[in-house]
């Protein structure tokens, strides 16, 4: 049966999943009140129905990051979507081309940017860790380039690891090689089990030429994430600036002094975005920081947002309050987990039906309309 939502998908990966990688997509940073908040605030902002309109099919396309897409929302960077199932980055490029949409891959990713490239000629983003190695860092930088990447998308909220405490516990990220624990965990899971060992990436490949990160997958994990650069500063995006001549996105925005300074640097967007609540617990929600961010950048600046983003509804209220388009991280990757390319698809119907109702029932035309005026006439449409 189609994945109803994303709750339906969450539940089905967990059944799917070692409970390793479960915990490591569902968990935040500490003690997770900033992951809990993205999804109570987005709960907590009304929209207005309007009735009378003889709207009822609106259009759902929208610009951002500096082209037209068939719907608002797009597949952000979510870390090793090749171990939830085989070939995972690939068959979410598939699911975002087959959908009008660009997928952004991450930088922690088992398949390469190569990879992903053959897979689809869709749209398609690179996420970028700055690495110590800048050597490195210019090499991911070049990949981007040689396979046409629609945006460069610098993470900046992580150059400090958070403490995810749920990932202590199990060991992932922590431990270089395979613990009876984790053994035991992953033989309770055959079906995952047996895709990862007949069909699944054997370690991250773009670090094929870098045997000092190691040979493993988890090996390579943990000498990734210790090897972001801590130091990063805004010098750094003025030297990213001189290899990147596209579109250059900024995510991990939540102040609006920072989003105005990423401005003043050279970027052509930011992300409003606390990384999930993974990173600083205590951060505010990324629905309730985004309006003072828009104020503080202006109405033409490109400006995504993501963070606890489940619904078609979360999507029009992200609009609403001024974002041009959304990131999806944890209701697509518990989707893959769950149902493979197919689950993807049928997220995204079920976030673009719920969407399309959301509008019409605000008589609302089009998301273009939503993001000007808030759909009517300047009025606020959303509001506390
Ligand atoms: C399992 C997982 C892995 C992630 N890996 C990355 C990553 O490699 N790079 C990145 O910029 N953000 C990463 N993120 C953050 C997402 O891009 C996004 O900010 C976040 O998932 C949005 O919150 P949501 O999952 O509640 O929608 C990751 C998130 C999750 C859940």
């Amino acid at each position: 049966m189609a994945l109803v939502n994303a709750d339906d998908a969450r539940r089905r990966a967990r059944r799917r999943l070692p409970r390793m990688l479960f915990d490591y997509i569902d968990g935040g940073a500490f003690a997770e009140t900033t992951l809990r908040a993205n999804r109570r605030d987005f709960d907590d902002v009304p929209l207005r129905q309007t009735v009378l309109t003889g709207i009822h099919t609106p259009d759902l396309s929208a610009q951002y990051l500096g082209q037209q897409y068939a719907l608002p929302f797009m597949l952000g960077p979510v870390g090793f979507l090749g171990l939830y199932t085989s070939q995972g980055e690939q068959k979410a490029a598939r699911a975002a081309h087959a959908a009008g949409i660009p997928l952004c891959l991450s930088t922690f990713s088992i398949a390469s940017l190569g990879d992903v490239r053959t897979a689809t000629n869709g749209p398609l983003q690179f996420q970028l860790y700055v690495m110590k190695d800048r050597g490195l860092t210019a090499e991911l930088i070049a990949a981007a380039k040689a396979a046409k990447a629609d945006a460069l998308v610098v993470t900046v909220d992580c150059a400090v690891t958070s403490v995810r405490e749920r990932d202590l516990i199990n060991g992932f990220r922590i431990s270089k090689r395979l613990t009876p624990g984790m053994l035991l965990n992953f033989a309770t899971k055959p079906r995952w089990l047996t895709d990862q060992i007949l069909r699944g990436g054997r370690s991250v490949r773009a670090l094929a030429d870098r045997p000092e990160f190691g040979s493993s997958i988890l090996e390579q994990a943990v000498n990734l994430s210790q090897g972001i650069d801590p130091s990063l500063n805004w010098n750094d995006i003025g030297w990213i600036r001189t290899q990147w001549d596209g579109t250059l996105v900024i995510k991990g925005i939540l102040a609006p002094d920072d989003a105005v300074r990423a401005k003043a640097a050279g970027a052509d967007a930011v992300v409003v975005s606390n990384h999930g609540g993974r990173q600083l617990d205590g951060a505010s929600s990324t629905i309730r920081a985004l309006p003072a961010i828009r104020e503080a950048v202006g109405n033409e600046f490109c400006l995504m947002l993501d963070g606890g983003v489940r619904r078609g509804s979360d999507i029009a209220k992200a609009i609403a309050g001024g974002a041009d388009g959304v990131m999806l991280g944890r209701a697509y990757a518990f989707a893959l987990a769950a149902a493979g390319e197919r689950g993807i698809t049928d997220i995204l119907d079920a976030i673009r039906t719920e969407l399309r109702i959301t509008l019409a029932l605000m008589g609302v035309p089009s998301i273009a309309a939503l993001r000007r005026d808030g759909g009517r006439g300047g009025q606020q449409i959303i509001g506390r």
